[in-house]
C-alpha cells in the first residue's frame, strides 16, 4: 500500500522535485506499489526531460512539463534581460500558474507594461496551444525586444500591442478570457484605476491579477489607487499575497482555494525552486480580508500568525480563513 511519503520521496529521488497535491493523489490512485510508482515516474516526460535536459521551450505543444522546469528555463532565459523582476516573483508566478494548470484552469495571459519581456517569460512558457499571451506597451523599441524574446517561447501564440493602456478596452468576447494578468505599466493613480478595470473586465473566475509595486513606498499612488478601485468594485478582487513588491489578487469565489494552496503547498513549491527567503504572515482573524503578507525569513518559520508563539512549533492547519 503506497503512502503519501512514498510518492514525495520517489519524486525527490528520481526528479528532484516536490509533487503537488493533485500529482500525489494521482499516483496514490494509480500505482499499486513502489515498483509501479517508480515505473510511472521513469517513463514520464519529466524524467526523460531531466535525463536528456530537453528544454520545455523545444517541446511539442501541450506536452506536460516538469513541476519546476519552467522556473529553471526562466533562470536561463532571463539571464541578461533587463528588468525589475526578482527570482522570488518568478517563483511565485510559476507556482500560481502551475496551480492553475493542475486545477484545469484555462485562459490567456496578459501583461500591461512589458519592457524587455523579463517578467513575461513565465506566462509565455505557461500558455498552452489553445491560449495566448498578450503584451501591451507603448514603447516600440522595448516591445520589439520583448517580442524577439517571447515569441519563440509561446511558439507563436503571442499578441504584441503597441499602445497606451489608456486606449485599451475589453471587448465583449474577451470577458472572462484571461487567467493570469500582470499590471506593470504606468505607475500613476489614474493608470492603476484604468489597468485594474481592464483586468477586472477580462479576468476569469479562477484568474490571478498581479499588481506591481503594490505597497512599494516609492509608488504610494499604486497602493492608494488599488484601495480605491476595490472600494469602487468591491466584488472584483480579493488580496491573497502582498510581498516582494507585488500584490496578488484573485476573485472572491477563489479566495479560500488560493489561500489554502498558499498555506498547504506554496512553501514546499518555493523551496523546490530554491527560494528560501520567505515567511508568510497572516495577522488577521478568519473571515477578515488581506491574504498573506510575504517578507524575508523570520524566526525560521514558514508562517507567522496572530497566535504564533515563536518558541513553539506551529500547526499550519490551525491557520483558518
Ligand atoms: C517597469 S517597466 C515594465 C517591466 C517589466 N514588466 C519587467 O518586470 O521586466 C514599465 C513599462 O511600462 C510601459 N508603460 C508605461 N506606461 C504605459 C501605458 N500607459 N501603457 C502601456 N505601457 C506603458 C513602459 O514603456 C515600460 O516598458
Amino acid at each position: 500500500m503506497l503512502t503519501r511519503d512514498d510518492v514525495v520521496n520517489a519524486f525527490d529521488l528520481l526528479l528532484g522535485t516536490v509533487p503537488d497535491e493533485a500529482t500525489i493523489k494521482f499516483h496514490l490512485e494509480n500505482a499499486a506499489d513502489k515498483a509501479e510508482l517508480s515505473k510511472a515516474i521513469i517513463v514520464s516526460r519529466e524524467f526523460m526531460n531531466r535525463l536528456h535536459k530537453i528544454s520545455p521551450v523545444h517541446m511539442p505543444d501541450d506536452a506536460p512539463l516538469p513541476a519546476t522546469g519552467r522556473f529553471e528555463d526562466f533562470e536561463r532565459l532571463a539571464d541578461g534581460v533587463e528588468g525589475w523582476f526578482t527570482d522570488m516573483s518568478a517563483a511565485l508566478f510559476d507556482c500560481l500558474l502551475s496551480a492553475q494548470f493542475n486545477w484545469g484552469v484555462a485562459g490567456n495571459a496578459l501583461e500591461i507594461g512589458v519592457a524587455y519581456g523579463r517578467s513575461a517569460i513565465l506566462p509565455a512558457l505557461h500558455v498552452r496551444s489553445t491560449e495566448q499571451l498578450r503584451i501591451i506597451d507603448f514603447s516600440e523599441p522595448t516591445l520589439n525586444a520583448a517580442v524577439k524574446l517571447l515569441r519563440p517561447l509561446t511558439r507563436g501564440r503571442l499578441e504584441a500591442v503597441r499602445a497606451s493602456s489608456f486606449d485599451i478596452r475589453a471587448g465583449e468576447a474577451e470577458r472572462g478570457s484571461i487567467r493570469f494578468a500582470h499590471i506593470d505599466g504606468d505607475h500613476s493613480y489614474p493608470a492603476i484605476l484604468n489597468d485594474m478595470a481592464i483586468v477586472d473586465d477580462m479576468l476569469c473566475e479562477e484568474g490571478i491579477c498581479v499588481l506591481d509595486d503594490f505597497f512599494s513606498p516609492q509608488y504610494c499612488a499604486i497602493t492608494m489607487a488599488a484601495g480605491a478601485f476595490m472600494a469602487q468594485r468591491p466584488d472584483a478582487f480579493r488580496l491573497i499575497i502582498t510581498g516582494y513588491n507585488k500584490g496578488y489578487f484573485c476573485r472572491p469565489s477563489m479566495e479560500k482555494r488560493y489561500l489554502t494552496f498558499i498555506r498547504d503547498e506554496l512553501p514546499a513549491q518555493l523551496r523546490a525552486r530554491r527560494q528560501t527567503e520567505f515567511t508568510f504572515w497572516r495577522m488577521m482573524h478568519p473571515g477578515q480580508p488581506g491574504g498573506f503578507g510575504l517578507g524575508t525569513r523570520q524566526y525560521g518559520r514558514d508562517f507567522i500568525t496572530l497566535n504564533t508563539d515563536v518558541s513553539q512549533p506551529v500547526a499550519v492547519e490551525e491557520i483558518e480563513f
